[in-house]
């Protein structure tokens, strides 16, 4: 068995911004962060997710995306510091999200110095998307949905040239009897966007692709929220799965601190992927298994 850690979103705690940086889109992060934000996402709560996943001792973390808040030379700073901390590049794979490229000057911020983290060869440049990692009988297909995207919108997009790779990796993988995982930051439905600011624009054209061709998994992050959408693909059931801001603290309108294990097994011609949801509960915040159940791609479709 192969094993997956999927957490998302830790949305690290502000490291600072300069008044030049500032004078910027991302004035309007800052303030949302400074008088709401900061109370729900806390630097405790993700360091008891990020023990609880040492403790399960997984092969593979895979991160969907906003690691920072406004895309900050600080943050940026903090973000790699963090990710040095917790985990070697060959043992996570990040993908940002729109936090991560808040704005046009995100990647010369410092997001190029996340690079490793993401299949990049070096910390000077973003590697070219979709990056493609083989562990074991698994195939990690990581898509970048973040764009620095208008004022007051979280949107996402792919793009022409990722869609039409993703098109040519994904049957490759099939063909080499590889386990096909799909991760992006945004949710790759339009069904399961919270709002059309929020939203893949071209989600539509992605799932175009993930029917015609297959998946076996799809991960993603953005909502803050669990959620498991079999959806009927080419060859068998696709699995699209979601969990909460693994910083989250308890006591809000979101679930708490999550992250969830994946375990995938080859059987009789099938994939099997155990799932189990760890979540922070009580007020002492302990980590507890909330929910585990066994998934193949033969599952009967829902759509
Ligand atoms: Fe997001």
């Amino acid at each position: 068995m192969f094993t997956i850690a999927h957490m998302t979103d830790p949305h690290l705690p502000m490291a600072g911004a300069s008044l030049a940086e500032l004078f910027s889109k991302r004035i309007l992060g800052w303030l949302s962060w400074t008088l709401r934000r900061r109370r729900s996402h806390r630097g405790p709560v993700l360091e008891a997710v990020m023990a609880d996943i040492a403790a399960c001792k997984p092969h593979h973390i895979a991160l969907s995306g906003d690691l920072v808040n406004i895309s900050t030379s600080a943050e940026f700073a903090a973000a790699r510091a963090w990710l040095k901390a917790h985990a070697a590049p060959r043992d996570l794979t990040f993908v940002p999200g729109n936090h991560d490229c808040y704005t046009a000057g995100a990647e010369s911020a410092g997001l190029r110095t996340l690079s490793p983290w993401m299949g990049g060869k070096t910390d000077q440049a973003l590697p070219a998307f979709p990056r493609l990692r083989y562990m074991r009988n698994i195939a990690l297909i990581s898509l970048n949905s973040a764009y620095p995207a208008p004022w007051r919108e979280a949107s996402g997009r792919l793009g022409e040239k990722q869609l039409a790779a993703l098109a040519e990796m994904l049957p490759a993988c099939a063909a080499k009897g590889l386990c096909r995982i799909v991760m992006l930051h945004h949710p790759p439905m339009e069904s399961l966007a919270t709002s059309p600011r929020k939203a893949l624009k071209d989600a539509a054209a992605l799932m175009d692709i993930l029917r015609r061709h297959g998946a076996e998994i799809v991960l993603y992050g953005h909502n803050h929220r669990w959620a498991h959408v079999p959806v009927r693909t080419v060859s068998g059931t696709m699995h699209i799965l979601s969990a909460p801001s693994a910083s989250m603290a308890p006591g809000g309108h979101k679930p708490p601190g999550g992250w969830q294990l994946l375990g995938i097994t080859r059987r009789q011609g099938t994939w099997e992927i155990t799932v189990t949801r760890r979540q922070l509960q009580g007020r002492k915040g302990t980590m507890r298994t909330m929910a585990e159940w066994t998934l193949t791609s033969k599952d009967a479709p829902a759509s």
